[in-house]
Order: C-alpha cells, then structure tokens, then sequence
C-alpha cells in the first residue's frame, strides 16, 4: 500500500483539519449545553462523532497512521519533541515579544508538559528495547 506522496500529504491535511473540527465541535456543543441549547449541542456533538471516528479514521487507515506500539512510541516522541524544542519554544518567545504575557505564559506551561508527555513515552520505548541506545 504505498500512496503518492501528494496523497499522504492529502490526508495529513485532512486529519488535521477533522481532528481539529471534532475538538471545536466539542467545545461549542459544552458552550451550547451551558447556554441551555441542548439540541444545538446535541448536533454539534453527533457532527463531531462523525468527523473523528469516520473521516479522521478511515483517513488515518489510509495513510497507514496507527503502526506497532515501537513505532508508535517513535511517532509520539518527535511529535512532542517538534512541540518542545521548536514549536512551543518560538511560539512563547514571539508572544513574550508581542506583550501577550498571558498566552507566552501558557505556551510555555504546555511546552513543560509535552517535555513529560516526551518523558513518559521514552521511558516506555526504552524498556521496549532494552538493547538501543
Ligand atoms: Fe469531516
Ligand atoms: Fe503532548
């Protein structure tokens, strides 16, 4: 099963874009049920059931996403890396520099928990391959 790179780029996109619709369907359903709007919430929340479990999935099927638990330790651990040394990093330096100390603040927060995020998936590998590194 090898896809087209332009392909896999496609559906990493779309992933995106579906994980991120159902996390934003989720809080606007929470907003809806606060402000007495169950029905709305209820639409909100049955629209984000279909954006992960059918689009993001078959998507992630597709693009061969899920692997062993090795390689997806591997997976996770640069992802939190890219967050840790680079992604958050910058993010809360170029906010200190805008003056929003709050979200600076809270970049760096997040970035503190993707180093345990990192941490916690690194100590598991390690013990999964005892004979690396
Ligand atoms: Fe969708
Ligand atoms: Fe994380």
């Amino acid at each position: 099963m090898t896809l087209h790179e332009k392909t896999k780029a496609s559906l990493i996109t779309a992933m995106h874009g579906e994980a991120f619709a159902y996390a934003k369907y989720i809080a606007f359903a929470e907003h809806a049920r606060k402000n007495a709007n169950p029905e709305l919430a209820g639409l909100f929340e049955e629209t984000a059931k279909v954006e992960f479990f059918e689009h993001f999935a078959e998507e992630a099927q597709l693009a061969g996403l899920v692997g062993t638990d090795i390689e997806n330790l591997q997976d996770a651990i640069s992802g939190e890396n890219y967050e840790v040394e680079t992604m958050y990093k910058e993010f809360a330096e170029a906010a200190g520099k805008a003056g929003d100390a709050d979200a600076a603040a809270r970049f760096s927060e997040v970035r503190r928990d993707e180093a345990k995020h990192r941490a916690a998936f690194r100590s598991v590998l390690d013990r999964m391959q005892p004979t690396q590194e």
